[in-house]
């Protein structure tokens, strides 16, 4: 028998969320990749439906009942949870039909999916971007989710190796696992010009000559706002920008941040901008980018940005962002939730502007060859596959 390529595949993508997350990014650039093959299914509605029908991907939505509420922290869903899931993977299965395979882009998707496959008869591929560890998710979550997975999908690719690593350390099978890096697209970083900085930084009302870090993420108590804050503190002078949406519900916790801004008499210098969609051109209007998560990141996508822009990162040695920089050569590493080593980390990058440079260029390198679109949807390709003609063989 003749193995079929992946890109003969119809594809039945599935996804809980409707905002612009990173999962939900990464999956748009894949979804766009497979063209005709792919569908969307989104289990929420919202800007990511728009985003991926602007790009021409069939997209659909089915909502959640009382699973869109169950939280990956709690424990095991409700009765009525349950109940909305098996309604949820009977639609599912029914759309599933005219497709090859079920790829399931986050762990709701997954359980939606699961189901949904066994009903109609299709293999479930599980894209797992999340480290499935406490605290991220409760233990009861976690070692649901592994047994799932064992039991029910073809396949599991990992969006690094910390995130396969701890898949494996809450039970599931290393056999099932293949690790694909994100890529980014090099799109809007090409389109970057030399006027961009002087034009973001007018925009934005900063000083031209203002030394400028900048973060981005959605407002969570993981990604670290606080600490860098702090070490703003430590930095007078220096402007933050801050980037990002409370995209799940977070908004007391974002509250809290421009309120800490203000108390620590720095809302002059600390811009919070929101959600944007001109990551690339913000992130060339930086000296820094700093990566503040103070929980293990399985991928981090703002690292490879930061990189791409040209600009040095500082991030958190933790999860998968040590596979993305190799410290003090392509980017500096920090340890999560120390503001006095961010601080000097910045300072330091300040302080030394040529050698911070050199650093930037060799990150951007090390980004373009290693971190953009075309390998990972090539990668993501071949795992494809791997998964469906072993599914094929038994
Ligand atoms: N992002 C964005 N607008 C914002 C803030 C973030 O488009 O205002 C993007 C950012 O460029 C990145 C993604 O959101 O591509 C976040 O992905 P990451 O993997 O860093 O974190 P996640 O949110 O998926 O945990
Ligand atoms: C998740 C992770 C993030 C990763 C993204 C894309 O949202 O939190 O670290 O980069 O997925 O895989």
């Amino acid at each position: 028998m003749t193995a079929t390529s992946a890109s003969q595949r119809r594809i039945l993508f599935v996804d809980h969320a409707g905002v612009l997350g990173g999962a939900e990014l990464s999956l748009l650039d894949l979804a766009t990749s497979f063209g005709e093959r792919a569908e969307v299914l989104l289990l929420a509605d919202g800007p990511f439906r728009t985003a991926l029908a602007a790009k021409g991907v069939r997209v659909e939505v089915e909502p959640l009942g009382a699973l869109g509420a169950v939280r990956k922290d709690a424990g095991l869903p409700s009765l009525g949870a349950l109940v909305d899931a098996a309604a949820i993977a009977k639609k599912v299965a029914r759309r599933a039909r005219a497709h090859d395979v079920l790829y399931a882009n986050s762990q709701k998707a997954f359980v939606v999916a699961a189901a949904a496959g066994l009903l109609a008869q299709r293999p479930v591929v599980w894209h797992l971007r999340d480290i499935l560890a406490e605290p991220h998710f409760s233990r009861a979550n976690i070692m649901a989710a592994a047994q799932l997975a064992n039991v029910r999908a073809a396949g599991v690719i990992a969006n690094s190796h910390a995130t396969a690593d701890a898949f494996v350390a809450a039970g599931g099978h290393r056999a099932l696992v293949h690790v694909v890096h994100n890529g980014i697209d090099l799109t809007p970083f090409d389109a970057l010009t030399p006027g961009t900085v002087v034009e973001v930084r007018r925009a934005l009302g900063l000083p031209a000559d203002a030394f400028v870090v900048a973060m981005f993420g959605r407002f969570h108590p993981w990604k670290g706002q606080p600490v860098l804050l702090e070490a703003l503190a430590e930095l007078p002078g220096v402007h933050a920008l801050i980037v990002g949406a409370a995209l799940f519900g977070e908004t007391a916790f974002e509250a809290a941040q421009h309120e800490r801004a203000r108390e620590l008499g720095m809302a002059d210098r600390v811009h919070f901008l929101g959600f944007r969609d001109d990551i690339p051109a913000l992130m060339r209007a930086a000296n820094v980018i700093a990566h503040t998560s103070v929980l293990p990141e399985p991928f981090g996508r703002v690292v490879v940005e930061g990189m791409l822009a040209g600009r040095p990162v500082v991030a958190t040695r933790a999860g998968g962002v040590p596979e993305i920089i190799s410290e003090g050569d392509t980017g500096l590493l920090v340890p999560p939730a120390d503001a006095p080593a961010l601080a000097a980390a910045i300072r330091g990058l300040r302080e030394h502007p040529a050698a911070a440079a050199a650093m930037a260029a060799r990150g951007e390198a090390r980004a373009r060859a290693h971190f953009n679109v075309d390998v990972m949807c090539a990668q993501v390709g071949r795992a494809l596959d791997a998964i469906l003609n072993e599914v094929a063989r038994v």
